[in-house]
């Protein structure tokens, strides 16, 4: 059966992305003796706007070597998972590469993006429905917790689809855990396409994260930005600076922001105070061997059942079963 014309099912469900949420985040992550601040919330409509800048860059050679992979693989990647694909995506800001997947999985039933933001998804959605003529059903969640896929969701073969190297912002335990969850939600002998950055010369990484024209520092800053704006901080912004390098030990890139002096910041009626060069640690990144991330997947109820590196084996896909 083909699908002639496109539709998209809305969806909502409570999250707590709100702006309780991101101030008690903040006022947690200040507190620490390591100060932090949440990776997820880089994304608001600048943030968003910032990263699409990254993935253009020269430096950031992530989007490049896993668009071309997936252009090279998807003929093959179609073939493995079969005809009657219900594809499954999590997270929706990557509609380059799943127009690649969809186009190559030509009898696709449906396409089922899973996002916290839900006016992009929505818009995004709509537009790829109208283009594929293809079933939408946008599914508003947090993927990182559990929630369970719609009745109208076609079962049957499942695929999902992790792009981007995202998992690489978990810790290695949460992103067993998340595996874990794709696993239950995805079921068995579901497939799984998870995109992971691998570990290779400090370099070339620091470069993809230090680059010329200071698009990442800006993403960086823009928390800070957030923080002003959304909650009402008074972050002076030409007094931290970004910094973002590579630990080896961890396998990971660190992103910070660096107070460039003593100063004290408030924020809802409380003050958190600032030695010169301390640092707020906003983000880790991890870069994977093919064997690590093969033990990962394991440990999340995934057997690899073939896996895929641009011809400068800077970049992995990962083609998974659920056991
Ligand atoms: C979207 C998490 C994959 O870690 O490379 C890009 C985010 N941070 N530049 C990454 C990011 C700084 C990106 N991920």
């Amino acid at each position: 059966m083909t699908n002639t014309e496109g539709s998209v099912l809305e969806r909502e469900r409570p999250l707590d992305s709100g702006r309780e949420a991101f101030l008690a985040s903040v006022l947690g992550g200040l507190a620490a003796p390591q100060k932090t601040l949440e990776a997820k919330y880089f994304y608001d409509a600048r943030g968003s706007r910032l990263f699409d800048l990254i993935t253009e860059l020269d430096e950031y050679y992530l989007t490049n070597a896993e668009t071309a992979l997936l252009q090279t693989r998807a003929g093959e990647i179609a073939e493995r998972v079969g005809a009657g694909a219900t594809l499954v995506e999590f997270g929706s800001g990557s509609s380059v590469k799943t127009r690649i997947l969809i186009q190559a999985m030509k009898d696709l039933r449906a396409y089922v993006p899973i996002d916290i933001s839900g006016a992009h998804l929505d818009a995004a959605a709509k537009r790829l429905a109208a283009d594929c003529g293809l079933p939408v059903i946008p599914l508003h969640a947090d993927y990182t917790r559990a929630f369970a896929l719609p009745r109208e969701v076609p079962r049957g073969r499942l695929v999902g689809f992790f792009p981007g190297s995202t998992i690489g912002n978990f810790e290695p335990p949460a992103a067993s855990a998340f595996l874990e969850q794709a696993r239950a939600l995805l079921g068995a002998g579901a497939r799984f396409l998870v995109g992971a950055d691998l570990q290779k010369d400090r370099a070339r990484l620091e470069a993809a994260y230090n680059d010329g024209r200071g698009v990442t520092a800006d993403f960086n800053l823009n928390l800070l930005v957030r923080i002003n704006r959304e909650l009402g901080g008074d972050f002076d912004l030409g007094a931290f600076r970004h910094k973002a390098f590579y630990n080896a030990e961890e396998g990971r890139i660190e992103m910070h922001l660096e107070s460039t002096k003593a100063q004290s910041v408030e924020l809802a009626g409380r003050r958190f105070d600032f030695a010169a060069g301390e640092t707020i640690h906003t983000e880790n990144s991890y870069k994977y061997s093919l064997e690590s991330f093969a033990a990962l997947a394991r440990h999340g109820g995934w057997r690899r059942e073939a896996v895929w590196q641009d011809p400068e084996g800077l970049f992995s896909t990962h083609m998974l079963i659920g056991e």
